[in-house]
């Protein structure tokens, strides 16, 4: 069997929704219970639910031969695996944002607060920018608000969490979805199984 590491929450349940109409349903999934790996043997697929941004752990350690990890994780974490399909779901774009009417200062080191030093890092390099990364875990919309950094480096889908805040977009970093990963190794020797799920999913893709 394939195991396939899929992020719980909203998007995995969209990428289950794919799998099954590709040819890889999983019924035992479906039940509303609190099981958290789920198999079917005549798909020759195993599923468990990760946390999202522990899916290429799974992947990259070769626990899961097939997972389903956003660009952002893959962008920062940089992990040994191979990305073999951009799924169109979980479209978003990481984002500088700040104040409205926010003036960099270049002869000022410019505070950055982020999920993602990575990225920003990264980000800024390419403009030859001095920056401090303040590496926050969460709720990062309100450290500009509090004066802990100039501006956020964050993920923006709708827009609404920047709005509710009083934050704007200032720059865009990249664009950001969910993307199929592979073990290398499983890419080598699994590679039929692997090929033929990959055909289905990508025609499943809008
Ligand atoms: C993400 C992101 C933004 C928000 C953007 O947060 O960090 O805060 O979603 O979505 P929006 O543009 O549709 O409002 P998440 O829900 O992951 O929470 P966290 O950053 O506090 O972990």
């Amino acid at each position: 069997m394939l195991n396939i590491a899929l992020p719980k929450g909203r998007l995995g349940e969209r990428v289950y929704r794919m799998l099954k109409q590709a040819g890889y349903p999983c019924p035992e999934l479906e039940e509303p219970d609190r099981r958290l790996i789920f198999e079917n043997p005549e798909a020759g697929v195993r599923y468990f639910w990760v946390k999202p941004s522990d899916v290429t752990i799974y992947v990259e350690r070769g626990a899961a031969d097939l997972g389903i990890a956003g660009k952002d994780i893959l962008l920062e974490n940089r992990p040994e695996l191979y990305e073999l399909l951009d799924l169109k779901i979980g479209v978003c774009r990481m984002a500088v944002a700040g104040p409205a009417g926010f003036e960099d200062h270049r002869e000022r080191v410019l505070r950055v607060a982020t999920k993602f030093p990575k990225i920003a890092g990264d980000f800024y390099a390419g403009k030859a920018r001095d920056v401090e990364l303040i590496h926050l875990n969460g709720s990062i919309e309100i450290a500009p608000i509090l004066g802990l950094s100039d501006v956020i480096v964050d993920i923006v889908e709708t827009g609404k969490t920047l709005a509710e805040n009083g934050l704007v977009v200032l720059e865009t970093v990249c664009s950001i979805s969910a993307r199929l990963v592979c073990n290398p190794s499983a890419f080598r020797f699994r590679h039929d199984e692997v090929r033929m799920l990959t055909e289905c999913l990508n025609s499943q893709i809008e």
